[in-house]
């Protein structure tokens, strides 16, 4: 297990290479199961959720071969063999095995999901959507049970916009009998991205990136090639970087349409930010405006972004209150925050920030991956040497965060714990 030490107070200045969507990346993999041969699938980030369901694939008889940069997902030889808890506990992601399984084989076992705690995650909509398709569903001893005669499409309107849902009933339904629509559904880019995969493959999509889908089921798809989109959360984070450390950096490998919401808040700020084609500039200042900030579905502000921008908040002159209207109970960083100096306090579906305030270094857990995230960029904004724990959620969505900051300026490392350190913080 290894700790993340980072000495605070450089300017960063460079570029920095975004790498493909996370949130992408863990739907893209499972939706290889619907194929009759093999997908490749390039640009996926070498991040360990991707590993964790790359084995996954392969405890079902697919092969899984990825080279830190390109997959290819060899479907040929899988069955839908019961995927209990285990590995399936270790990522949210793994209930896209769920839809694909069910698309492809009209029955699975998957174990419920893991992932952040960010407060109650229920995947009623999924089961719902799921059950519309003709599926008995049963939840048995923390696994969901899921068996079909045969899939037919159905028109589904989600309660909650759910990215998640939306993906789901995508996957089980491009291979159900007939029509299948998703009204009030999600229209997250990694959406988009999906579903163009699932086209590439053979599939009739038609609204991806609206909130009413419409997908025509065929009896089969087919391997093929796909490029991944790059990821937005990764994007932003490392905007709010450089801003936070006052540097010039260029975040390359970026869509700015997809970080608009990001890109307008820090303009509020009144840090500077130059959009190309596929290309970010940001330019710090030293005095920040607080802002307000509710996090809100595609194309508002992402709940993703909702820590780190926390974290650059503490900076700003004034008062700012942070909303996530997603997650009820996303805001363990800001303990985290206080611990370097922070003035923050959570009210509610609120985290209030003044400043502005000096953090200093400090030990420090991160609690789930966008907490370490945030803590990331206090430390590098922080006087002195901060020392994360709880690095591997952070080695869940970021691939090679140490090394990407290193190169643009970043005094940041990595050490492996001792048997103490581990003991204590797992007693913490
Ligand atoms: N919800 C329900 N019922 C459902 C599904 C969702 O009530 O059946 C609620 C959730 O509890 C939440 C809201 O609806 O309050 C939105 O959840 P959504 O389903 O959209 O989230 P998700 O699909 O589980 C994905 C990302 C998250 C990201 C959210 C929101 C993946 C693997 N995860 O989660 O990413 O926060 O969408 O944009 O795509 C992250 O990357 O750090 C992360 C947590």
């Amino acid at each position: 297990m290894d700790k993340m030490k980072i000495i605070g107070g450089d300017r960063l200045r460079g570029t920095i290479k975004v790498s493909g969507a996370k949130n992408s990346a863990v739907a893209l993999i499972p939706a290889a199961i619907l194929a009759d041969s093999p997908v490749t699938i390039e640009g996926l980030p070498d991040i360990s959720d991707v590993h964790i369901l790359g084995s996954l694939i392969e405890e079902i008889g697919g092969s899984f071969s990825f080279d830190g940069k390109e997959a290819v997902i060899d479907p040929t030889n899988m069955v839908s063999m019961p995927l209990p808890n285990g590995k399936v506990k270790k990522l949210r992601a793994s209930y896209y095995l769920m839809g694909a399984m069910l698309g492809r084989f009209k029955k699975a076992v998957v174990g419920l999901p893991g992932g952040c705690h960010l407060g109650p995650r229920p995947i009623d909509q999924h089961i719902k959507g799921f059950e519309a398709l003709g599926a008995t569903v049963t939840n048995e001893q923390g696994a969901i049970y899921l068996r079909a005669e045969e899939l037919r499409g159905a028109r589904i309107f989600l309660d909650v916009v759910s990215v998640g849902a939306t993906i789901n009933i995508m996957l089980a339904a491009v291979r159900a009998k007939g029509r299948t629509i998703i009204e009030n559904a999600a229209k997250e880019p990694e959406i988009i991205d999906v579903a163009t995969l699932l086209s590439n493959m053979g599939a009739k999509i038609k609204g991806a990136g609206t909130d009413v889908i419409r997908i025509d089921g065929v009896e089969k798809l087919s391997g093929c090639r796909h490029a991944i989109i790059p990821d937005r959360i990764e994007a932003g984070t490392y905007m709010i970087a450089a801003a936070a450390t006052n540097s010039e950096v260029v975040v390359d490998n970026v869509i700015p349409q997809h970080v608009e919401s990001l890109t307008a808040k820090l303009r509020e700020m009144g840090v500077r930010v130059e959009t190309g084609e596929d290309q970010i500039l940001v330019c710090g200042t030293d005095v920040l405006k607080a802002v307000d900030v509710k996090t809100l579905v595609y194309p508002g502000f992402p709940t993703d972004l909702q820590q780190p921008f926390t974290a650059l908040l503490t900076k700003a002159n004034g008062t700012s209150v942070v909303t996530d209207t997603i997650y009820s109970a996303r805001f363990k960083h800001v303990d985290e925050l206080r611990r370097m100096n922070a003035n923050v306090k959570v009210e509610g579906r609120s985290a209030i920030v003044t400043g502005p305030v000096k953090l200093q270094g400090a030990k420090v857990k991160a609690s789930d991956l966008r907490a370490g995230a945030a803590l990331v960029i206090a430390g590098l904004m922080a006087e002195g040497v901060t020392e994360i724990t709880g690095v591997e959620h952070i080695d869940r969505g970021y691939s090679n965060l140490v090394e990407k900051l290193s190169d643009i300026g970043a005094t940041i490392w990595r050490e492996k714990m001792t048997d103490e350190e581990i003991e204590q913080v797992k007693n913490a």
